[in-house]
């Protein structure tokens, strides 16, 4: 008998799920609010509803026999989602709502790292009222990044020195995010790190953890690292699931910060259970934690989730009946590289509703992976949103082959008004990547 496996969610990072456990050989639900149409097509079955209705997701599932979910998104995680499934005995890639925490409150996070004493730590403090907020700020002595705490879709986050010029720019996104009530839950003014990005994420069954190939997502709107912050517009990994700035007892830094969390979180009576997304600001003192995410990365989940070497249905059960640690977890030894096609303007003020076509055969041929992202399959046709609409996935030897499949699988990814990164991977960024760490490693920047 097949497992009866449910996705939630109809972004690319699910589609790249659902296709992992299409090679594990399950039977696929979905539940997502856009008809995504490779999920669709995948799926034994599917309902079209929002992701954070908890009862609609909890019904379908148990209407139809499902016996193991694995949650994409944050917002579902924010409102119980899988607590009220596991309540129904179905097992669950995805956090409580509570260790969710670590995701939907940056102040929890950041104090759970202090209780704790987990290295990594930035200097931190959260406020309730613009006015604290602002007074903290006049004798600081160093550069902030500006957070509202609640979730904001990755777009709330505003740091000294790039997106905030001066001090009074400072003050005025603090007033804003009050204003506003921008992620709802006041703001956390946090110490600026200097350095490169990177993420880990991890299997987590509330116990032991086990990590995925480093990734190195970007952010940034535009080629060149410049414009407004985005979900993640593209990302890539090494074949030997380092990246070419991280070197090794650095990544195992970024480990044990990870497997600290998860133990804080299960002597505080949170076991998390699900997959953690660390991502860290190599600086000058190591691995620094910028934030958590509580499941895959969206772009990350395309690139690792495509060289997977185990069984996804197989890692979803040890995660959800916390045995992790009995048998090993594999990936191929090969970089890849995702670059998002988006529509113009994403970021800003994006064109959408426009056709999209992909010729998924053709990129497959090539050896590359395609995932449909935020796009709705309408009367046959596949039309654009507001968000990213399909991400593509060269896999070779090297980020350079990689990169060089990837341009060449994007050709056959046709429709108007769209845009993609086209500097993600190139051999010119990721140079500049390493010069960069070098430079902050010598204490020369
Ligand atoms: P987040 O939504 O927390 O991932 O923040 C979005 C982006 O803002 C990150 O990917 C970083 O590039 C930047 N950022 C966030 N926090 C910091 C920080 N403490 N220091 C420097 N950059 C930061
Ligand atoms: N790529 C960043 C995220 O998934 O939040």
């Amino acid at each position: 008998m097949k497992d009866k496996v449910l996705v939630v969610g109809g972004g690319g990072r699910e589609h790249a799920i659902v296709a992992a456990l299409l090679r594990s050989d399950a039977y696929v639900y979905a539940v997502m609010k856009n008809k995504n149409p490779g999920i669709a097509r995948a799926a034994k079955d599917f309902k079209l509803a929002r992701e954070t209705d908890v009862d609609k997701v909890v019904d379908f599932a148990v209407s139809k026999g499902v016996e193991l979910a694995i949650i994409g998104p944050e917002s579902p995680l924010e409102v119980g989602l899988s607590d009220a499934l596991r309540g129904k005995g179905i097992g669950c890639v995805g956090p409580s709502r509570s260790a969710a925490r670590l995701e939907t409150s940056k102040s929890y996070a950041r104090e759970l790292l202090q209780r704790h004493g987990v290295p990594g730590n930035l200097g931190f403090r959260s406020f309730d009222n613009a006015e604290d907020a602002k007074n903290h700020l006049a004798g600081i002595g160093y550069e902030v990044a500006v957070k509202p705490v609640g979730l904001t879709g990755g777009k709330g986050v505003k740091v000294q020195g790039e997106h905030l010029r001066t001090i009074a720019e400072v003050e005025g996104y603090i007033d804003e995010i009050f204003e506003k009530n921008i992620g709802g839950a006041g703001v956390v003014l946090e110490e600026k790190a200097e350095g490169e990005e990177f993420t880990m994420q991890a299997f987590c069954d509330g116990k032991s953890v086990v990590p995925m190939p480093l990734v190195q997502d970007h952010k940034r709107a535009y080629d060149g690292d410049v414009g407004p912050n985005t979900g993640g517009m593209g990302s890539y990994t090494d074949s030997d699931h380092l990246l070419p700035f991280v070197q090794k007892d650095e990544r195992d830094i970024a480990e044990a910060i990870l497997g600290k969390v998860i133990s804080s979180m299960a002597k505080e009576g949170t076991p998390y259970q699900g997959v953690i997304y660390g991502q860290f600001m190599l600086t000058k003192e190591g691995p620094k934690v910028i934030e958590f995410n509580a499941r895959f990365g969206d772009p990350e989940a395309m690139n690792v989730l495509t060289i997977l070497d185990s069984d996804l249905t197989d890692i979803a059960w040890r995660i959800s009946e916390g045995t992790l640690s009995k048998g090993k977890i594999d990936f191929l030894r090969k970089a890849t590289v995702c670059k998002y096609v988006v529509p113009e303007g994403y970021g800003t003020v994006p064109r959408a509703g426009l056709p999209i076509q992909v010729d998924e055969r053709a990129i497959t041929d090539l050896g590359a992976a395609s995932y449909y992202a935020a796009v709705d399959e309408v009367d046959g046709r596949v039309l654009t949103s507001t968000s990213r609409s399909v991400g593509v996935v060269g896999v070779a030897d090297t980020i350079d082959d990689a990169e060089r499949m990837c341009e060449s699988a994007l050709k056959y990814v046709k429709g108007e008004a769209l845009f993609v990164r086209h500097d993600i991977g190139t051999k010119q960024l990721v140079d500049r990547r390493v010069v960069h760490m070098d430079s902050i490693r010598r204490g020369t920047r």
